[in-house]
């Protein structure tokens, strides 16, 4: 197998095209947060504020990693050196890296093409995930049910899978999960993906996990953003949703537009911004989606699970403000039941904890939508980065993380069960 990897990757090098993308010269720089002073860091949020020569991935305790237009590397460069602040180059020329990926991914889908079911050999369209729960359906008539729950604003069926034991008892909880809010997070999909696959293909094994539960899985919730990632390495990163937001802008951070303290913080009102929160709360087709599921299944539902990369957090509420709710330490108790089993199987580690004090303030996302509306339990669980652009795991990544990632998500579910029984 590490022959054929080294062998896609070879030919992905040399079958590359030529031509410039629009993301030819920008570099990746991973900057330390304990060297920077609060200053810095308020120069740094200016900065990237314009976000057509800057794109802050990600900033927690440990590191942040921009992403910098070539024509703003020399203004950033001595910005950094003036303040001192010690950087690494950890991409040197994004367009090139993401050229070769591009043609690693079309070479894949050549040699694996769809073939009712789905591994781990590469990523997969919402529409070839949409395939496959309809078909786990009609092999599984009595175990898995397929309900279409809404249509994205382009006019994807949104479908969600629910997985059961068979033996037809209704009212069971419900574990509910979701992926792709963000559209570059691939990996979000695939990991749901594979949970999928277990629960379905695998139930003997994880009967105790779908005795008196039951497990509804919207696995692309983002899907007009995905698909639009996947269309060329020019829109590899984009986040947003696919409606217009302006004249000039599309899309919506799907993630800031939940009606639950929206807007109030670390959200953005600019049209043209990653974290648009929208012109209203639930101005997005997908969002409405979600929250009428997250309210159809509240009363039975006892934890909410959505998963975006990157960063290895186990995140729970409140994240619209710095402020632990009352049951915080049921949240932390199960958030650890995951981050303990993973870090024993794989060694990987997750920092588990609130949202706000983790990672930062953001309202009007999902997670806090879905406790507010009683789910007891509710996670953003934040995947590990991988590729040289953090979003990007290689196809030969995937295997790994979605198997480590399951470990976490089962072990999060057994300790929900022990812990809320069905009465
Ligand atoms: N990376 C996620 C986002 O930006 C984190 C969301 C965490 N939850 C929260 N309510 N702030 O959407
Ligand atoms: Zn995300």
């Amino acid at each position: 197998m590490k022959i054929l990897w080294f062998a896609v990757f070879w030919l992905g090098l040399t079958l590359s095209h030529v031509e410039g993308g629009v993301y030819d010269g920008f570099k990746i720089y991973e900057l330390a947060t304990k060297s920077r002073s609060t200053g810095v860091n308020l120069l740094l949020s200016e900065l990237v504020k314009n976000e057509s020569y800057y794109d802050l991935y990600s900033d927690n305790g440990a590191a942040a990693h921009i992403m910098v237009h070539p024509e703003a590397q020399p203004e950033f460069i001595e910005l950094l050196t003036g303040h001192t602040l010690s950087y690494k180059i950890v991409n040197h020329d994004v367009g090139l890296t993401l050229r070769r990926q591009f043609e690693t991914n079309r070479m894949l889908r050549n040699w694996y093409p769809y073939q009712g079911r789905l591994g781990t050999e590469r990523y997969y369209s919402q529409e070839e995930i949409n395939q496959y729960i309809e078909q786990l359906a009609q092999e599984h008539p009595s175990r898995v049910f397929i309900k279409t729950v809404g249509k994205s604003y382009e006019g994807r069926w949104l479908k969600t899978i629910r997985i059961t034991n068979g033996d037809g008892r209704a009212n069971k909880n419900v574990i509910l999960m979701d992926g792709g809010f963000h559209a570059r997070e691939w990996i979000s999909p695939a990991a749901v993906v594979y949970a999928i696959g277990e629960l379905v293909n695998n139930y003997e094994a994880h009967a105790q996990l779908l005795l008196d539960y039951d497990w509804v899985i919207l696995p692309v919730v983002n899907a007009d953003g995905y698909e639009y990632t996947q269309l060329s390495e020019d829109t590899r990163f984009w986040r947003k949703t696919r409606q217009p937001s302006s004249v000039e802008c599309i899309g919506t951070d799907p993630n800031r537009n939940f009606g639950f303290h929206w807007n109030e913080t670390g959200a953005s009102s600019d049209p043209c911004a990653e974290t648009y929160a929208g012109p209203r709360a639930f101005s997005e087709p997908e969002a409405i989606v979600v929250r009428d599921l997250i309210h159809s299944l509240a009363d039975r539902g006892k934890m909410y699970l959505t998963v975006h990369s990157y960063g290895n957090y186990i995140l729970y509420p409140w994240g619209y403000i710095d402020e632990l709710p009352d049951t915080w330490e049921d949240l932390d108790e199960v958030g650890r039941a995951g981050g303990d089993a993973i870090k024993k199987a794989t060694n990987t580690t997750y920092q588990v904890g609130c949202s706000t004090t983790l990672l930062y303030a953001a309202a009007g996302a999902s997670d806090d939508y879905a406790f507010n509306a009683g789910f007891p339990i509710s996670f953003t669980m934040e995947l590990p980065a991988g590729g040289p652009d953090f979003f990007d795991p290689p196809a030969s990544d995937i295997d790994r993380l979605v198997k480590e990632t399951w470990v976490g998500i089962e072990a999060m579910a057994r300790k929900v069960i022990e812990k809320y029984p069905l009465n």
